[in-house]
């Protein structure tokens, strides 16, 4: 397996998000499996991805999309078995691609083992692996914290007891399906610890941490209140799991890969989980929120550099990923920012302009110093479908807060000219646009102003590119509409944010371009990479 001049695999990797209920089905039920998956993995290995992040596969009850995991040593029959996994496993390693597991250590499934033992007895042990209390109020009817939830709502469900009358509460951040566990119990910390060894022992490369900057709580839970630390995020004790953590994933001969997803304003507090005994990487959500605007971009990967550098860790560039509006509506909206706060959700879109935009935005997260992740779809300029009939809205995010991510999980297109392209025998499990049939893998391969053939042409590029395996990187002046910077001297990246042509610096060769040059000139909204004299 390849591992990039600067270091370990990790620290370069292109990584490439599998939302396996909508890769592609290989069972015909309508929703993506692991068999789907190991038919298709050519596509990921003709692509050129170092890695797969694939997003939980375990057994669940899916009110989460398996977000809330009943199992956390098995796959879940929707997306065949065990076996078939850690064939999966083998076959990407057969092909140099390596599996990153994604693990979701802030709450479980109110169907886990674990659960249903607390909640069958008061007394029951498991009970402490929990947040069990008592309401407040007389008759300990009111909730004991009003802490608003990650999808927005309340955080705590009211509990029966065997004998009907009604007892404590459970906290949960996400839905009530997903209590939250007790990180101060030191069973939780060892259980994680076993899974983690669980998924090395079958080969996987790296660990996906889910929402994980949430793990602690303050157990005298005090209300969320602007002036005191905040009771349930980013709380100090967190990084003492993640260094023991490091420890485990350390034993196992220092290429396996712990990469966190926190969601963190404050760049230093962020940094913090990224320290040399704690987790390798994580997902810059900073980059994947910021508009399409030169000087914002610019300050943001200023920003980036700056954080990583301080304690050694490689950025990350993230456009999308199963939880965000696509970039490519994103882009063409004129408010091009994303944040759960700010719902754009149905404002008008000009999907031209996110398509040349996100065309760019491939070539900029590919050409910066450190790991990019590519969400399954990107490589086809997908779309968010907005236009899913509210009735078959799955996510729990829906009903909660108003905006729905199933507009980023439809099912790939693959071949053919009309639904399921190639997905699947039956109807996709969330409905694809006719206009995919541009789209598919098929009818892209081989068309060189596809976006499958910038993302093939540009990982190709990345790799063999030296400049590209040097850490450094420095800006061009360039003025104020565009961004630019060299990478090792002799390649440079120019990405004209503007909405008039700007002149190119002298160049040698066009190594790339997301879109036709004008001679010198690169039109708005285009992005190049060149080899310098
Ligand atoms: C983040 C995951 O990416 C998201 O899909 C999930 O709903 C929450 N964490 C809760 O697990």
């Amino acid at each position: 397996m390849s591992t990039t001049d600067d270091g370990p695999w990790w620290r370069g990797a292109v990584i490439y998000q599998v939302y396996p209920r909508s890769f592609a089905d290989g069972n015909g039920d309508g929703v993506g499996d692991i068999d789907g998956i190991r038919a298709r993995l050519s596509h990921l290995k003709d692509l050129g991805v170092d890695a797969i992040w694939m997003s939980p596969w375990y057994p669940s009850p899916m009110a989460d999309a398996g977000y809330d995991v009943a199992d956390f040593r098995d796959i879940d029959p929707v997306f065949g078995t065990l076996a078939g996994a850690e064939a999966l496993i083998t076959e990407a390693h057969v092909l140099g691609i390596r599996m990153i597991v994604d693990i979701v250590p802030n709450h479980i499934s109110s169907e886990h083992p674990w659960f249903k033992a607390a909640l069958a007895s008061p007394d029951a042990p498991e009970r402490d692996y929990f947040w069990f209390r008592p309401g407040k109020g007389a008759n300990g009817d009111e909730m004991p914290t009003d802490w608003r939830g990650e999808f927005g709502g309340t955080t705590w469900t009211r509990t029966t007891n065997p004998d009907g009358t009604p007892g404590d509460w459970y906290l949960h951040l996400f839905t009530p399906q997903q209590p939250d566990l007790n990180w101060d119990h030191p069973d939780v910390r060892a259980e994680f610890e076993d899974i983690l060894r669980f998924w090395f022992d079958r080969g996987v490369d790296g660990i996906r941490i889910d929402s994980a900057a949430l793990l602690l709580k303050d157990p005298s839970l005090p209300e969320v209140l602007e002036e005191n630390p905040h009771p349930f995020h980013d709380l100090d004790g967190v990084h003492e799991v993640y260094r023991a953590w490091r420890r485990v994933a350390d034993a196992y001969g220092g290429d396996r890969a712990l990469i966190g997803e926190v969601w963190m304003p404050e760049v230093e507090r962020f940094a913090n989980y990224l320290r040399p005994d704690e987790l390798h990487a994580a997902f810059n959500f900073d980059f994947l929120g910021c508009a399409w605007d030169p000087r914002l971009m610019r300050e943001c990967i200023d920003r980036t550099l700056h954080a990583h550098a301080a304690v050694g860790a490689p950025p990350t560039w993230v456009l999308s990923n199963h939880d965000v509006t696509r970039h490519v509506t994103r882009y063409g909206r004129a408010d091009t920012t994303f944040s759960f706060e700010n719902n754009l959700d149905g404002t008008p879109v000009d999907l031209e302009l996110g398509t040349r935009r996100a065309r760019a935005a491939a070539l900029l997260s590919l050409s910066l110093p450190g790991a990019t992740y590519v969400y399954q779809g990107d490589e086809l300029g997908l779309w968010e479908n907005e236009n899913i009939p509210h009735e078959q809205f799955q996510d729990p995010m829906w009903r909660r807060r108003g905006h729905s991510r199933d507009g980023c999980r439809v099912p790939l297109p693959w071949t053919g000219d009309e639904p399921p392209f190639g997905f699947s025998a039956a109807n996709p499990w969330l409905p694809q646009p006719l206009e995919w049939k541009d789209r598919t893998v098929q009818a892209q391969t081989g068309d060189p102003n596809s976006m499958l053939e910038l993302y093939r042409s540009a990982i190709r590029l990345r790799r063999a590119e030296p400049g590209l395996h040097q850490s450094a990187m420095t800006w061009l002046p360039i003025g104020d509409e565009a961004i630019a910077y060299t990478r090792g001297g002799a390649f440079a990246c120019v990405v004209n944010m503007s909405g008039a042509p700007i002149e190119l610096p002298r160049f040698q060769t066009c190594l790339l371009a997301s879109g036709p040059l004008d001679g010198v000139w690169l039109p708005p909204d285009t992005a190049v990479w060149l080899r310098l004299p």
